[in-house]
């Protein structure tokens, strides 16, 4: 069977906020010691939106300090920016001629970064869920955590490398290094994983504390829908007190909140920052006012963010040490990629 190995990634678009954290970075902490691990700043992903090149690389390294200052450690886990691994983009060409334009069609994120004005967006914007296999499956990852805003992409990764694995079945059995694994009931042998999402927990999904029905973006451009990683104190006890909310107390159960947006989202936030559940917090809170709630939440999150701040403002401080960690890490991802490209170009027939 394959070897467990966890790959994920964050765009180096700026504005990095709490739901990028507490859906994804947070998660990965505790992954660096029973897996291998890769946590990549996808930059490639980014130029899809025809970013600023100066931008890009602030960004990318602002997104390699956040990382770090989180506690992913550059030893225990391979922390790199997709473009210096020049296989992701050869393998995402592979996977652009054996995904299906009517499976590209039904991706909702295209349409939601798109807008209206869909001739005038790039190629490769509709083409990024191959770039995002290309991403997983060059390092047969078994595991994303990602949040639940991608899992559709990660539906596409699954077909993608099951129609691999069945359009060149007998090429992979002649060279003998297909990987048994279980698929359904069936017992089958392939080249690819099929990667399973790891998502689970109160911050699976943030949403923006402008519009509960929103999730919490990098790109909303209302810097008071989210939290950033670089706010300080103030501006995030600002935009709690603002957050939107209906007029009632917190309810005395969490069935209560089903229906009141605002409300779940804020006590699932206080869930994830204080690593409970909503069950804990609503016991703690319920029946309580939001003029209660707000400011115990602001304190909660300037106490778990500041620290990270603090360290992200040092860290960004060393580039050089910065990009000597995406160097290093480039260097190992690209050993482990060559190794999947080269089988890749012998299955296809390069
Ligand atoms: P954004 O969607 O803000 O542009 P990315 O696409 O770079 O952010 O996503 C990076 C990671 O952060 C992904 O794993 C994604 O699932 C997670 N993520 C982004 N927004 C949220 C959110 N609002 N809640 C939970 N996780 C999120
Ligand atoms: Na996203």
């Amino acid at each position: 069977s394959f070897k467990p190995l966890v790959f994920s990634g964050i765009q180096p678009t700026g504005n990095l906020h709490l739901g990028n954290y507490l859906g994804a970075i947070k998660r990965w902490l505790d992954l660096q010691d029973s897996h291998e691990c890769l946590y990549c700043i996808v930059d490639m992903h980014a130029l899809t939106v025809n970013p600023d090149p100066v931008e890009l690389m602030q960004f990318t390294r602002e997104v390699t300090a956040a990382f770090l200052a989180s506690g992913i450690d550059p030893k225990k886990s391979i922390v790199f920016n997709q473009s210096r691994v020049r296989q992701h983009a050869e393998l995402a060409w592979v996977f652009n001629c054996v995904a299906r334009m009517g499976w590209l069609n039904r991706m909702t994120q295209f349409k939601d970064k798109a807008g209206k004005d869909r001739e005038n967006a790039s190629a490769g914007l509709f083409v990024y869920p191959n770039l995002m296999a290309a991403d997983i499956l060059l390092y047969r990852a078994t595991h994303v955590p990602v949040g639940d805003d991608q899992k559709q992409h990660l539906e596409l990764t699954r077909d993608v490398a099951q129609k691999f694995n069945n359009d060149y079945s007998d090429r992979i059995a002649s060279l003998g290094i297909g990987v048994d694994m279980q698929v359904g009931d069936e017992q089958v042998s392939g080249f690819f994983p099929l990667t399973e999402p790891m998502i689970s927990g109160p911050a699976m999904r943030i949403m923006s504390l402008r519009d509960g029905t929103k999730k919490m973006s990098k790109s909303d451009p209302s810097d008071l829908s989210r939290i950033n990683l670089v706010d300080d104190a103030d501006t995030i006890a600002k935009k709690i007190r603002k957050a939107k909310t209906d007029p009632e107390a917190l309810p005395s159960d969490v069935e209560g909140l089903a229906g009141r947006p605002e409300a779940d989202n804020l006590v699932g936030i206080y869930a994830a920052l204080s690593g409970t559940d909503k069950e804990t917090v609503i016991r703690d809170f319920g029946g309580r006012q939001f003029s209660d709630f707000k400011p115990a939440l602001a304190d909660l999150a300037v106490a778990r963010l500041s620290p990270i701040t603090e360290e992200m403002r040092r860290i960004s401080g060393d580039q050089a040490y910065v990009d000597s960690v995406l160097k290093d890490g480039g260097e190992r991802a690209s050993v482990l990629a060559e190794e999947t490209m080269r089988h890749v170009r012998d299955i296809i027939g390069f």
